[in-house]
């Protein structure tokens, strides 16, 4: 490939920011795979990154940046994660690091943690688009749910050609390995997911043991481990027709409840009740009411998805 000058971006990374900027879907290469990239402050673009991979989950997404200095307006870097950061960025290297409280990434990207993850590759064309962008681009790897990650822009076609409005071709993805996550929290360094940046290169910088957590994210939580999901504090209830006058309910569509009202989508729009759902399950359980009801959401497309993680904010907790 011919060298690329970040700062005088391509006619294609030049249309691809843009239509990053106005909300669309742009496919990109990295290093590691292609990603399925969206703004990650715009609640909307983001839910149609879960509605075009068709993924019956909510997981967060990795917000991708073009230096360590946009990631650290988004996050807290302790003196660990600013060494790790030092160390591995630009490159296949993903930290999951607290929120700041200013962070203007949407609930869904993060799937309403208080944590965010965070990466800056090293990939010039990936480079040069995020910093023609100027904003934090939300990107799980570009192929349909349950399918292997892409490594070509035309794996990309293939899998989601006709959900995209443009792939940025990087040539092939050289490692064809997503990229090393850990989190970075409370001064310990917890491996979540191994990539090509070595759990033995790791501990070389942070001079200390990288811990593990078990892969089965829906284990008893022990102590200290990470929670993957946001669970409210009240109690909550599925398919609710009829409602409590202390309940705060989560609206689909129209009622005639009097109570305190959280709005999924009033026009009972899929894409619209997933990119409002983490904000307004927060606000619901910030609320005064006792309790949380939600009403029906029917179980099709990104409804899926949406019933997935109000069965599991519903179901009974373990304590920890
Ligand atoms: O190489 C890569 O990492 C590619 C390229 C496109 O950057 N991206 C990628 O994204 O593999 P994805 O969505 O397939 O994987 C993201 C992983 C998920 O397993 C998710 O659970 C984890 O990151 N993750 C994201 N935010 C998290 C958080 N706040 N806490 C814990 N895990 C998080
Ligand atoms: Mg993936």
């Amino acid at each position: 490939m011919d060298r690329i000058d970040a700062h005088k971006p391509s006619g294609d990374v030049k249309m691809a920011a843009q239509l990053l900027g106005e909300g669309r879907l742009v496919a990109f290469g990295t290093e590691t795979v292609y990603g399925l990239g969206a703004d990650a402050t715009n609640d909307k673009a983001v839910a149609s990154i879960f509605a075009a991979k068709a993924r019956p989950q909510f997981n967060p997404l990795i917000s991708h940046v073009a230096d360590a200095a946009a990631a650290q307006a988004l996050a807290d870097f302790s003196p660990l994660a600013l060494k790790l950061a030092a160390a591995f960025w630009p490159g296949p290297f993903t930290m999951v690091l607290p929120r700041k409280p200013d962070c203007p990434v949407s609930a869904l990207v993060t799937a309403g943690l208080d944590t965010i993850a965070l990466r800056v590759p090293a990939h010039p064309v990936a480079h040069a688009l995020l910093l023609a962008v100027g904003k934090p681009i939300a990107a799980p790897s570009a192929n349909p749910s349950g399918k292997i990650s892409p490594t070509s822009a035309a794996h990309v076609r293939q899998g989601l050609g006709d959900k995209l409005d443009f792939v940025l071709d990087g040539g092939p993805a050289t490692h064809g390995l997503e990229s090393t996550i850990v989190a970075v929290l409370d001064d310990v360094v917890t491996l979540l997911r191994p990539g090509s940046i070595t759990v033995e290169e790791i501990e070389k910088v942070i001079g200390k043991p990288v811990t593990f957590v078990e892969a089965n994210e829906h284990a008893p939580t022990a102590p200290g481990q990470l929670k993957s999901h946001y669970a409210p504090s009240k109690p909550l209830r599925l398919n609710a027709t009829e409602f409590e006058d202390d309940e705060a309910v989560l609206t689909f569509g129209p009622t005639d409840h009097t109570g305190p009202l959280f709005s999924l989508s009033d026009s009972g729009d899929l894409t619209e009740a997933a990119a409002n759902l983490f904000a307004q399950l927060h606000a619901a359980d910030a609320s005064t009411a006792m309790a949380i009801a939600v009403m029906p959401i029917p179980q099709e497309g990104l409804g899926l998805a949406i019933n997935d993680r109000l069965a599991r904010a519903a179901a009974p907790r373990q304590s920890a």
